[in-house]
């Protein structure tokens, strides 16, 4: 798995989907940039979500908010007095680790054969996080201690409560750790501008900055990300229906886009809620280091609503049948960041060929792949490049695809299958006399002749949403 994972990284690299940011001057913990191919899967990505939540819902509609908002949103938020990790340092190395995190890691690793210590310590540790108790986790951690000198010798620092927030400190403002403020903070103007009516949504696609303490796994947890979010009001009376439906829905979204086992999904309710959350739900995904969430589901109630309102002193109310209410909402959050690992760690694979020699493909769905179609000429001569970047200009106002005569044939399409691009069109001697060319499939492999004119359509067909 782990040999899977840095194999990956390196695939991304070297093909042009993620770089590490800043690598000049050594890079910057936590903090990636898409490359040429990594920005087009993005941008498919985002496109899919955006269509099958916007255009597919006649009652969801559309908003770019600004990532910088007055700090008072964060106040009625409760991010700025709830939006914490647990924090403890260890004091020579001035490294920070998350207090739970280090005992979790402890009990895995010393109490492999005495179950049931593991179990009491872990069953106190997710109490004391209930409660939100430093102190009860601090007394854990010094019991630790005396059991196993090591760990005393760690010299820990007390347990803090760590805002995850950036602050621009002179201007007192704050990146924003999620979208959906942005959506709360607008309610009025869309409900107005766009006639919306209970129940309706706002969906919203941006970067979202959370200062993490522990950033690691590539992509999986960074600095700087992007969330695809929606938030769905609802009449109060309808919390418990809407939040099973956008459960179901949005679970059988992601087996509809990544065509694997379904076992690589799963549901899972929340222990520990955030602030703002009365139920939630995690759709997690097995990612090359195991299950971990892509997904939440929350039903908010009326917290933000009522807590704008509070602050703002600006109704956040819906008028209806001479009755005003606060609605309640349904929030739905994806990381398009971790959608991106799931779907390009279920689509790589190294296959065995016939001749004994190994290919690395990357079976993308074809409607995310950032290159629909290659077209090659055969040889770089007698006039076969020509028709070649013919067939290429007439079609690329429509598709997204490339010319390529810098290799051979083969090393073009292995290139090809390393990118994911579902097909290859290769110009030959046989075009010159019959408009025909080989069409090539990435996941079979298995090469036909059709006509020039045939493949717009083909792709219309076959790599289209
Ligand atoms: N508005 C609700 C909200 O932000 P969340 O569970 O904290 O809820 C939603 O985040 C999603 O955002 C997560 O399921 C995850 O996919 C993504 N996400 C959160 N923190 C992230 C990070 N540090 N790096 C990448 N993605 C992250």
């Amino acid at each position: 798995c782990n040999y899977f994972f840095e194999f990956l990284i390196s695939h991304a690299k070297v093909y042009g989907f993620i770089f590490p940011s800043s690598e000049i001057y050594g890079g910057l913990n936590a903090i990636y940039d898409y490359g040429p191919h990594g920005v087009e899967l993005k941008n498919n990505i985002k496109e899919f979500w955006w269509k099958s939540m916007t255009q597919l819902h006649e009652n969801i509609v559309g908003i770019d908010s600004s990532i910088l908002m007055h700090s008072d949103i964060w106040r009625a938020s409760g991010h700025i007095d709830k939006f914490n990790e647990l924090l403890i340092d260890h004091k020579d190395s001035k490294k920070r680790y998350r207090p739970e995190i280090l005992i979790q890691k402890y009990v895995e690793k010393n109490f492999l054969n005495d179950p049931k210590k593991k179990e009491e310590i872990l069953s106190r540790l997710s109490q004391s996080l209930k409660k939100k108790n430093l102190l009860d986790i601090k007394v854990l951690i010094d019991e630790l201690c005396i059991c196993d000198p090591i760990f005393k010798t760690k010299n820990w620092t007390e347990i803090r409560n760590f805002n995850m927030m950036f602050k621009i400190i002179e201007k007192d403002l704050f990146l924003r750790p999620e979208t959906a403020q942005g959506i709360f903070s607008n309610f009025h103007n869309i409900v107005k501008s766009n006639r919306m009516k209970i129940p309706f949504g706002i969906a919203q696609i941006g970067k979202s900055f959370r200062n993490e303490i522990i950033a690691r796994k590539f992509i999986f947890r960074m600095r700087e990300f992007e969330q695809m979010e929606m938030q769905f009001f609802i009449l109060p009376k309808e919390e418990i229906k809407w939040y099973n439906y956008w459960k179901k829905s949005r679970l059988k979204w992601h087996l509809d886009l990544n065509l694997v086992n379904k076992k690589y999904y799963r549901l899972c309710d929340h222990d520990h809620l955030a602030h703002y959350a009365s139920f939630g739900s995690d759709i997690e995904f097995h990612f090359p280091f195991g299950f971990q969430e892509i997904e939440g589901i929350h039903s908010r109630r009326d917290f933000d609503l009522k807590n704008h309102e509070f602050f703002s002193k600006k109704k956040f109310r819906i008028f209806e049948l001479e009755k005003n209410y606060i609605p309640y909402v349904i929030e739905t959050s994806l990381g398009l960041d971790r959608l991106f690992l799931a779907i390009f760690s279920s689509s790589l694979k190294e296959e065995e060929l016939k001749n004994g020699k190994k290919r690395i493909v990357l079976k993308l769905p074809y409607c995310l792949s950032p290159i629909k179609a290659a077209i090659f000429p055969l040889v770089k001569k007698n006039g076969l490049p020509e028709i070649a970047k013919k067939i290429f200009h007439d079609i690329k106002i429509h598709h997204r695809l490339v010319y390529d005569e810098k290799e051979s044939i083969g090393k073009l399409y292995r290139r090809q299958d390393a990118i994911g691009t579902p097909f290859c069109f290769t110009v030959d001697y046989d075009t010159i006399k019959t408009d025909t060319v080989t069409m090539r499939n990435r996941d079979n492999m298995k090469q036909k002749r059709i006509h020039i004119k045939e493949i717009p359509k083909i792709l219309e067909k076959k790599t289209g949403f």
